[in-house]
């Protein structure tokens, strides 16, 4: 009998990465959650073969009654949706942190669980003995502490999971989106941080998740209380707007920006996004303070299995 996954965020990039992969592996069925069963990114789960269970990060109650009788669960939250609606940066880190803990108290609540996937960040506060504050990183930190804390019994199958950089950021995010110049023929990428700075990237977004997902599971018992970095490759920024330019076939040209002017132009978002590219010059190895780190040889994921950001941003190509 196949066994059944209960992906959160299905509907987004991570949880959409890992539906698309975990319904073409054998011997399980996926149960994507999401706050509209009716949408129509719901109506094509289902046409893929997913089943599609409405429930809220902020009601456990739904999240229990979403979670019964599965055996594994993939679990994210999304930090975003609260700083764009008119929170301030520690205000949506704290609504992320209480989502994130009645998903994992509901999943304590799930008899039938044996793996709970939670993609979390590295904490930047704790690992630059608080000189740098990233609320995206810090309060899904908090949360892994939480969970080792308040439910052990979960931690004892909890595998935590790090996203790398997403190449289709430079799609979606305004202020990650190379802009034009009029009359140059250039398009300026301006970021907050060197252009020799790196960041893992997490690859194609539609496959890496689940990539990672699926051979967590197959690795079981290996994988609990350890943490994994989703990541094709580590780039520098110059070298992920050399693909963006290859792939585009626009000429891009990288600016680089103080902190205090990337907030001017984009608000608490540029504020954000920019103390994590502060910490990311800092701490350039995500790994520091996480011993035990299940690299993706561990995992027996190949290169094939991991398409890097070229080919995540040819995917989008039309989307650039
Ligand atoms: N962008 C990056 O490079 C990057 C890298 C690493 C980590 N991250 C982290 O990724 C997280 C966001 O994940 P994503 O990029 O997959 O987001 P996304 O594409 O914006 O999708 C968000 C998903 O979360 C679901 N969701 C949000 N609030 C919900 C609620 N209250 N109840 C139920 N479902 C809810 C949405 O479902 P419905 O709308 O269908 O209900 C949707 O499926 C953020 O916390 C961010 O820090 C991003």
């Amino acid at each position: 009998m196949s066994k059944i996954i209960a992906v959160t965020g299905g509907t987004g990039a991570q949880g959409g990465g890992v539906a698309n992969i975990m319904l073409k592996t054998p011997g399980w069925k996926v149960r994507v959650i999401t706050r509209n069963a009716d949408g129509e990114k719901a109506k094509a789960l289902v046409a893929q073969g997913a089943e599609v269970v409405q429930a809220d990060f902020n009601d456990e109650d739904s999240l229990v009654k979403a979670f019964e009788g599965v055996h594994a669960i993939f679990a994210v939250t999304n930090f975003w949706e609260a700083l764009f609606t008119g929170n301030t940066q520690q205000q949506a880190g704290e609504i992320e942190e209480e989502q994130s803990m009645k998903l994992a108290r509901a999943a304590t609540k799930t008899s039938t669980l044996e793996h709970y996937i939670w993609s979390t960040l590295p904490g930047a506060k704790n690992m630059t003995d608080g000189k740098i504050e990233v609320p995206h990183l810090d309060y899904k930190a908090n949360v892994d502490a939480r969970i080792k804390s308040e439910l052990p019994q979960l931690a004892n199958k909890t595998t935590y999971l790090f996203f790398g950089y997403y190449p289709s950021n430079m799609a979606f995010f305004p202020f990650l989106k190379p802009i034009e110049v009029p009359g140059t023929g250039k398009w300026i990428q301006i970021l907050p941080t060197p252009s020799t700075a790196t960041i893992p990237i997490t690859g194609d977004m539609t496959i890496t998740p689940g990539t990672w997902v699926r051979q967590i599971l197959a690795n079981g018992s290996k994988t609990f209380g350890k943490y994994a970095i989703v990541a094709s490759e580590i780039l520098t920024f110059g070298e992920l707007l050399e693909i963006w330019s290859q792939v585009s076939g626009r000429e891009g040209a990288y600016l680089e920006t103080t902190l205090d002017d990337f907030a001017k132009v984009w608000g608490v978002a540029g504020a954000e996004m920019g103390a994590q590219l502060k910490f990311g010059e800092v701490i350039t190895d995500w790994g520091t303070n996480y011993p035990g780190l299940i690299s993706k040889e561990d995992l027996g994921i190949t290169e094939d299995d991991a398409p890097g950001a070229k080919k995540a941003l040819e995917a989008l190509k039309s989307f650039l």
